[in-house]
């Protein structure tokens, strides 16, 4: 059976229309141009983010404190091969070449949020990296599933939704325990003190200089980046007050929603994990260059996931 092609496209009003009558979108020549074009997108950034962040929980579950707690973290990541599989499925059904977007492409280029890029290097920067980054990722795949129109999208969501709830939970109960000592403690807020500003960063620009495009008319999503931060913060902010660490945001009563207490957004010294909160907000533009050059563990997490690929093609090679 012939793949649909580009040729077998719809018009942007066939799909729209589609949309309006609530069916859903199941194949490529269900799409028009443009859906193909933002749906491939989004799959990638989607794909991207769960494929990098194996490494980047490899890089600190190596520090776990026993041999359980290692297991759960390699659950954790194996889960999340899993979730970047289905997404890159999902490409390649829509006529993606995946070998090249996975074992090819440039480290730089790869699409997964910044936070990624910078080492989580202790358990408890694990454990805060499930409580925080997790709990973005089941945010944002959540929204994804309420309101994507990308019926395969939509089916698979409902098994990545379970996972992350458990690697949030385990993020979540690991900073109660680590909580119960005084250094536990003064470890959890330093992993807290650049890791919180990160996360409320990974939803992007704020929906005053964002163009939301084809995303919420196609039903990519629900929810505007600021609602989806406000989301997060509703369930981070009430958890590390209960655990008294300190973080830079609280629920303003007259705004009925949560406000940011430092300037925000705001320059970022990869190197030393820090904020450099003294020198004042920065522009997203800044931002937006800082993402761009990628962070410190960016061509090391990528190596790490393109180096198998590049080894068997050795090996073969030699056999040859
Ligand atoms: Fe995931
Ligand atoms: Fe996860």
């Amino acid at each position: 059976m012939a793949l649909p092609t580009v040729d077998t496209l719809q018009s942007e009003e066939a799909v729209l229309e589609r949309i309006h009558k609530q069916h859903m979108i199941e194949t490529l020549d269900h799409m028009s141009p443009l859906y193909l074009e933002g749906m491939k997108r989004i799959l990638t950034v989607s794909a991207d983010t769960e494929l990098i962040s194996s490494p980047a929980y490899y890089h600190a579950a190596v520090h776990a404190p026993s041999l359980n707690a290692f297991g759960s973290a390699v659950a954790i990541i194996q889960d999340e091969l899993g979730h970047a599989h289905i997404a890159y499925r999902l490409l390649r059904d829509l006529g993606v070449d995946t070998e090249q977007l996975i074992f090819e492409r440039e480290p730089r280029d790869f699409k997964y949020p910044y936070a990624f890029d910078i080492p989580l290097d202790s358990w408890t920067e694990l454990i805060v990296a499930n409580a925080f980054y997790d709990r973005m990722g089941y945010t944002l795949l959540s929204d994804v599933y309420q309101s994507t129109t990308f019926g395969p999208w939509k089916r698979a969501l409902v098994k990545v939704d379970k996972e992350e709830t458990f690697h949030l939970r385990h993020g979540e109960q690991g900073m109660r325990k680590i909580n119960q000592d005084r250094s536990g403690h003064e470890e959890l807020q330093k992993a807290v003190d650049w890791m919180f500003l990160l996360s409320i960063e990974w939803c992007g620009l704020p929906d005053s200089l964002k163009k939301h495009g084809e995303q919420l008319e196609y039903g990519f999503k629900g929810h505007s980046n600021d609602e989806l931060r406000q989301i997060w913060m509703s369930s981070t902010v009430p958890l590390c007050e209960h655990l008294q660490i300190k973080v830079p945001a609280h629920y303003d009563e007259s705004q009925q929603k949560y406000v940011i207490d430092c300037p925000f957004p705001s320059h970022f010294d990869a190197e030393s994990k820090r904020w450099l909160l003294e020198d004042g907000p920065c522009t997203w533009d800044d931002v937006m260059k800082r993402w761009k050059a990628r962070g410190p563990m960016n061509e090391q997490f990528v190596g790490m996931v393109q180096r198998g690929k590049r080894e068997m093609i050795r090996l073969l090679e030699q056999d040859a």
